[in-house]
C-alpha cells in the first residue's frame, strides 16, 4: 500500500526547485555569464538565470542576476550564504536588520561581497542607462536538500549578528590573518575592486604566483584571487568540487583532464566566463596575455571552516607534489604537450615565455625534447 506515501526515488529538492523557478537553467563546462539569457525571476524581482556547470558539486550553485537600468531587486532574506561578484554595472546593496537598522554599500565592476546569512537585502542598479550583471555563488543546494522546504529557507526570522563582522567591513576594510601555513587570508564583507587588491607572493602554486584568500560574512564559503605574471602558468593540481572560477584581469586558458585521459578539456578565459573544475579533475591555468592574469575562485569551505574532510585535506596538501602525498604535478612530470601548447599560444599573442625568470626552464624544455 502506498496511498499518501511518496514513492519517488533519488529526489534532489534543489533540482526540482530550479526546474520550477521559470528562469533559464544553463549547463556547460564553461559558461559566459555576460552572454547568458536571463528571464524575469519573480522571487528576486529581477531578471536571472541558474547556471549548472558540468560535474559541479552537490553543495553550491550559481545564479546570474541582471538588474535593469534603474532597477532594484525585491527585498529578500534566505538561510543560505551567497557571495556576489559584480560582472558589470554600478549599484548598491542595502541590508536591513529586523530592528530596521540599515547598512548600505556601493559596488562596481569586479567588486566582491557577501550577503550575510539570512539578512534581508535589496540590490539597486545605480545607472539609469546600463544593466548591472552579478554572479551569485551560494549554498542553497546544501540548505534546501537538508531542510527540503523552501518556505523555511526564505521565511525564517532568525538573525545571525555574528555574521556582520566588524565596523568598516562593508566599507572595504578588513583584517589580515596568517595561519601557520598556507596563503594569507583577508577577512571582510566587501572588496571594492579585485583587479587592484594587493596580493601576497605564493610561489608554491606556480612561478611568481601570488594570492589572497577571502573569508566574507564569517561564513563557510571562501573566495580567493590568484595572479600569474606575464609569460607564466601554474602547476596542475586537483581537489574536490564546488569551485567556481572567473577571469578577473588579463586573459588565458585552462586545461582540465582526469588522470589517465589523453585529451584535455580546454576553457578559454574571458571576462564573464565561469567554469568549475570537476571532482578530482586535474586543472592548470595559463596566462597568455601581455599583462598579469588574475582569476577569482569562489567555493565552499575555507581555512577557518573547511566544512568537509576533503577541504581539510586540500588545506593540508595545497602546493604539495603528488610525489610527497599532495595533489600537484611537478613541472618535471607534466605532460610534454602542455608546455608546447603554451609556447604556441604565447607566440600567437607575441608574448615571450618568462618561466625562466622564476625557475629552471630547462626542466620544461627537456621534457618536450623527450617526447619529440
Ligand atoms: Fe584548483
Amino acid at each position: 500500500m502506498t496511498d499518501g506515501v511518496n514513492t519517488r526515488e533519488l529526489i534532489d529538492p534543489y533540482l526540482d526547485w530550479a526546474a520550477a523557478e521559470g528562469v533559464p537553467v544553463i549547463e556547460g563546462y564553461g559558461v559566459d555569464l555576460l552572454a547568458a539569457e536571463t528571464k524575469p525571476w519573480a522571487r528576486f524581482g529581477l531578471d536571472g538565470a541558474i547556471v549548472h556547470l558540468k560535474a559541479r558539486g552537490d553543495f553550491v550553485t550559481l545564479y546570474v542576476h541582471d538588474l535593469k537600468p534603474g532597477g532594484a531587486s525585491a527585498p529578500i532574506r534566505h538561510m543560505y550564504e551567497q557571495l556576489v561578484y559584480v560582472l558589470s554595472g554600478h549599484g548598491s546593496t542595502q541590508l536591513e536588520g529586523d530592528d530596521g537598522r540599515k547598512i548600505t554599500f556601493e559596488w562596481g565592476p569586479h567588486s566582491l561581497f557577501a550577503l550575510p546569512l539570512n539578512m534581508r537585502y535589496r540590490l539597486f542598479n545605480g545607472s539609469g542607462r546600463d544593466h548591472a550583471r552579478l554572479a551569485c555563488c551560494n549554498t542553497y543546494p546544501l540548505v534546501l536538500n537538508c531542510f527540503m522546504n523552501e518556505r523555511f529557507v526564505f521565511n525564517c526570522p532568525f538573525e545571525f549578528p555574528e555574521r556582520l563582522g566588524q565596523q568598516g567591513w562593508f566599507d572595504g576594510e578588513g583584517a589580515e590573518i596568517n595561519f601557520k601555513r598556507g596563503p594569507t587570508l583577508w577577512e571582510t564583507n566587501f572588496v571594492p575592486d579585485l583587479t587592484s587588491f594587493k596580493l601576497k607572493p605564493y610561489g608554491i602554486r606556480g612561478p611568481g604566483s601570488s594570492n589572497i584568500q577571502f573569508i566574507l560574512g564569517n561564513g563557510i564559503m571562501k573566495a580567493h584571487v590568484s595572479a600569474m605574471p606575464v609569460g607564466t602558468y601554474k602547476n596542475a593540481h586537483r581537489h574536490g568540487p564546488d569551485f567556481f572560477i572567473f577571469n578577473v584581469t588579463g586573459s588565458g586558458y585552462s586545461l582540465m583532464w582526469y588522470e589517465g585521459e589523453s585529451d584535455f578539456q580546454r576553457i578559454e578565459w574571458g571576462h564573464g566566463v565561469v567554469f568549475s573544475p570537476p571532482d578530482m579533475m586535474y586543472h592548470q591555468h595559463f596566462n597568455t596575455s601581455a599583462e598579469p592574469a588574475r582569476y577569482l575562485a569562489m567555493n565552499l569551505g575555507n581555512r577557518r571552516h573547511p566544512f568537509t574532510g576533503e577541504r581539510k585535506t586540500q588545506a593540508r596538501t595545497i602546493g604539495m607534489s603528488n610525489k610527497d602525498g599532495g595533489r600537484q604535478i611537478d613541472y618535471a612530470d607534466q605532460d610534454p604537450r602542455i608546455h608546447r601548447i603554451y609556447l604556441d599560444e604565447l607566440a600567437k599573442n607575441g608574448v615571450s615565455c618568462r618561466m625562466s625568470e622564476f625557475m629552471d626552464e630547462s626542466v620544461l624544455l627537456d621534457r618536450m625534447k623527450e617526447r619529440a
